[in-house]
């Protein structure tokens, strides 16, 4: 035995005319593209990098998902559409959790980094302005800090002009015959959805006899935790920066944590929050 584990004859390791493992995922453009800008290297460089790649890669799933749930909703699966909000979930709580990696990063190494980052910022994600335009959180000067990156600009431009996951689940409960208000379906849906009391009187109907709309019922409930799911990351963000950069400025030009704390207002469902006041007694 020798504390060693034989290779199988069965297993294959000759790649040089089949498929490896690194052909399938293009670990050759993959991981080329970590590129510190520090010269001598800067040991915490790598962390800072791998931990937005990461992330943008997380993103990349979340908005596919997104897409998927949406177009199902469009077209009345729920509960397909239902499966891909559980997995959206656990993307969710895996880019919350890596928080916990780039807070290792002290003051004084950031500081060091600092100077080559220059003004480049995840304000400037493009994909993590899909998922907040997917979920309803439209804003069109958001279109325009892509500029540079004519396709970013052109999905974000076009996604700001479709429904939103939560315009396609109002339509889709005024399809199933529930009293969602006009003003809601027709609304312009380059806006950021806000609140209706027509909406919340839907919804208190539906949180008052659960069993008679499971489906519906369920599916908010869901909506609740992608949104609060969205806002433990935008916290762990605020905290991570607190921590880091404390009150200072953002490389992107911002106020730094007092801009990124007025997120923490926004709100994608606000009905489905709203309604909770009027449940029971
Ligand atoms: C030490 C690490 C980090 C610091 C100090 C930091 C700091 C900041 C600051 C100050 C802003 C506000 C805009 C600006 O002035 O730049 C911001 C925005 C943002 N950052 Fe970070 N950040 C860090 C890591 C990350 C990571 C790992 C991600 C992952 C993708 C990320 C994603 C974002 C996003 C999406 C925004 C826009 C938020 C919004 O519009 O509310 N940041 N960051």
């Amino acid at each position: 035995m020798g504390n060693k584990r034989d290779i199988e004859p069965s297993i294959e390791r000759d790649f040089s005319s089949q498929m490896s493992y690194g052909d399938y995922l293009r670990l050759d453009l993959l991981l080329a593209a970590q590129q510190p800008q520090s010269e001598p290297q800067l040991h915490d460089e790598l962390l800072f990098i791998v931990q937005h790649q990461t992330s943008e890669l997380w993103l990349k799933l979340m908005v596919h998902e997104l897409r998927s749930a949406r177009s199902l909703l469009a077209h009345d699966e729920l509960a397909p559409a239902l499966k891909r909000l559980a997995r959206i979930k656990h993307i969710q709580r895996t880019l919350t959790d890596q928080w916990s990696v780039l807070a290792t990063l002290t003051p004084s190494e950031y500081a060091e980094i600092r100077p080559f980052l220059a003004t480049s910022s995840g304000f400037q994600s493009a994909q993590y302005r899909e998922v907040e335009f997917l979920l309803g959180n439209k804003d069109a000067d958001m279109v325009k800090v892509f500029d540079h990156d004519p396709s970013a600009r052109d999905e974000l431009a076009t996604l700001l002009t479709e429904p939103s996951l939560y315009d396609e689940f109002l339509a889709y409960l005024a399809r199933r015959g529930y009293a969602v208000p006009a003003d809601v379906l027709d609304r312009d849906v380059t806006l950021p959805h806000t609140s209706s009391t027509g909406l919340i009187d839907v919804f208190a109907e539906v949180y008052a006899a659960p069993d008679a709309h499971w489906g519906v019922y369920e599916t908010c409930e869901e909506l609740v935790d992608v949104e609060d799911n969205f806002q433990q990351w935008r916290f762990r963000h605020l905290q991570v920066v607190q921590r880091v950069i404390g009150h200072k400025t953002g490389t992107g030009g911002s106020s730094g944590v007092s801009f990124l704390r007025r997120a923490l207002d926004l709100t994608f469902f606000p009905e489905l929050y709203e309604v909770r006041s009027r449940i029971g007694g």
